[in-house]
């Protein structure tokens, strides 16, 4: 069976999306097989995978409705390894039409293990609030991996992320466990990185990643070229530390959290 992560923090902007397509591509690289499922109306998971979010025939609006089968939203992306379920602005509107719905908090986890035993890896990218597309992914998922930002202000929130994952264990999904905690856009040039690194690790009782990624200007370029970071520069500072991620990811149970 696969592993089910759902990357996930309500916060917008703190690395949620870079952190799918390119831990996605750089499991993919080593080889696994692994399934992006992006459940954010922005799309920019599926652009970011080389994917026009605007020609494919299902995705994951058609599916969280029922008007397809999770086989039939499946696109093999052009990346070794890689495949994907597209999600783009269409899928906005989906809470309020799934209002009434018997269920609706399962339906992608319904879908999803339809095909978890082909795949090594499944990675659910949220959107960036705790709405019930987000529910969908945490009752979904077998773990959840929270990026946060090395900011002033990355403490704010995350209580209440902590809060829905718990709600979501109580009631939905009694297996759902933290999968790990991992600093975006660290900035070596300042203390301010540093302290809240330091903040959080005392705050949070979580699980931390070693690797913590840096703020890199080519992470931020990639997208644009349809390319995660280790096929677009495969050399920079996000690459190597992406890698780095998702080698503390595959060996999950081997590492030894701080
Ligand atoms: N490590 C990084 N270095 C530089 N820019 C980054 C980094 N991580 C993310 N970004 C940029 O920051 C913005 C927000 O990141 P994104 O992954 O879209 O966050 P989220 O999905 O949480 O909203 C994007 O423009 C992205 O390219
Ligand atoms: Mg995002």
């Amino acid at each position: 069976m696969g592993r089910i992560i759902a990357i996930a923090n309500q916060k917008g902007g703190v690395g949620k999306t870079t952190t799918a397509i390119n831990l996605s591509a750089c499991l993919a690289e080593i080889g696994q097989k692994v399934l992006t499922i992006d459940i954010d109306p922005q799309g920019n998971t599926t652009s970011g995978l080389g994917v026009d979010k605007n020609a494919t025939e299902n995705n994951v609006y058609d599916l969280l409705l029922g008007e397809c089968e999770i086989k039939e939203c499946i696109i093999k992306t052009e990346i070794d390894n890689q495949y994907l379920v597209a999600s783009n602005v269409n899928l906005a509107g989906a809470e309020i039409e799934l209002i009434g719905i018997e269920e609706k908090e399962y339906i992608l986890r319904k879908q999803v293990s339809k095909v978890a035993d082909q795949y090594d890896f499944i990675i659910i990218d949220c959107p960036p609030s705790l709405n019930m597309l987000t529910v969908n992914a945490l009752t979904a998922a077998n773990t959840v991996l929270v990026p946060i930002q090395c900011e002033y202000y990355a403490l704010e929130g995350l209580s209440q992320l902590i809060h829905t994952i718990e709600l979501v264990q109580e009631r939905l999904n009694p297996d759902l466990e933290i999968e790990g905690v991992v600093f975006t856009m660290y900035d070596a040039r300042t203390n301010l990185s540093l302290q809240v690194v330091e903040n959080v690790k005392g705050y949070l009782h979580q699980n931390i990643y070693k690797t913590i990624i840096p703020r890199n200007v080519r992470l931020a370029e990639a997208p644009s070229h349809g390319l995660p970071i280790n096929l677009y520069d495969p050399r920079s500072a996000g690459a190597e530390s992406y890698r780095l991620l998702a080698q503390e990811v595959l060996h999950k149970g081997e590492t030894e959290w701080q």
